[in-house]
């Protein structure tokens, strides 16, 4: 068995490969004078592995090449992060089914699919081969449990996200609970824990996927304002769009941290280890 990779996955694939004590293929990527994307496969095995988060059109572009240069060989998909997976039903008529789609595209080719804390767990029954999740709820605990906070408290910021803030929590033996909003007046909304009260208490907001960082910059402030110590937040997949980090930077967050499904320098835990586990 070898991995290959995208040129978005190269960190992660690169430990991901190392935790599973095989060799990384390396991959030549070059673009035609057009624009088109080109690339050049190492020498697959049997079986491979492709590693392939994907944000972007391009990277799309690459793991739909990459999995056709890997003809011949079984072929496990891994999608650290997939992109297009929030459009995952018709909001507005005339709207595609984005997830359906790109799972649609994506499952040709390859015998199984992995994905990392999907949005939605029911976009894994688009792909046409069998897709299973692996969720980084422990990781993201044992590196809340390196930053010497006494009794963090855990927080989703919303009820959807009460079950993963629970997962989290329990790496530590920690609190956990999730915000709700209530509308004050037309303009005014109240964000606030569903229960546990946050006056001196260090907290870590978490979450699937920080894209804006809107979501969590209006519950950091209130937060504060509600006399919480600190205020941290921990997610799978920074996406950081419109320059989100820096949006929750300029919050007053204390720090942002995400894992390695997208690769920044705010990458603090790597997915390698729970998607090696699920390989295995
Ligand atoms: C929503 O369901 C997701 O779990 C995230 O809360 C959302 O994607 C965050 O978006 P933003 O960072 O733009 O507020």
């Amino acid at each position: 068995m070898k991995v290959a990779c995208t040129e978005k996955s190269q960190v992660l694939a690169s430990k991901l490969a190392k935790a599973l004590e095989i060799p990384l293929i390396h991959t030549q990527f070059k673009s035609f004078p057009d624009g088109e994307i080109y690339l050049r496969n190492g020498d697959p095995d049997e079986e491979t592995v492709i590693v392939a988060g994907f944000a972007g059109s391009d990277s799309l572009v690459q793991t739909l090449l990459l999995i056709d240069a890997c003809e011949g060989s079984d072929v496990t998909l891994v999608l650290p992060y997939m992109g297009y997976a929030r459009q995952d039903k018709k909001f507005n008529p005339g709207e595609p089914v984005s997830a359906r789609a790109m799972a649609a595209a994506l499952s040709r080719g390859v015998s199984r699919v992995l994905t990392v804390n999907i949005h939605e767990s029911t976009v894994l029954g688009h792909f046409t081969v069998p897709a299973t999740d692996v969720t980084l709820a422990p990781e993201i605990g044992a590196h809340i449990a390196t930053l010497g906070l006494e009794n963090p408290l855990i927080l989703g910021p919303d009820g959807g996200a009460a079950t993963f803030a629970r997962d989290v929590a329990a790496a530590g033996g920690w609190e956990a609970d999730h915000l709700t909003k209530t509308r004050l007046s037309g303009e005014e909304v109240r964000i606030a824990p569903k229960e546990v009260a946050v006056q001196d208490r260090d907290v870590v907001i978490v979450d699937d996927i920080i894209s804006t960082g809107g979501t969590l910059a209006t519950a950091a402030g209130m937060l504060r304002e509600q006399g919480a110590a600190s205020v941290r937040a921990a997610c799978v997949h920074g996406v950081f769009a419109s320059a989100g980090y820096a949006r929750l930077a300029a919050a007053g967050l204390e720090a942002v941290m995400a894992s390695d499904t997208i690769e920044s320098a705010a990458s603090a835990y790597t997915a390698a280890d729970a998607i090696a586990r699920a390989l295995r």
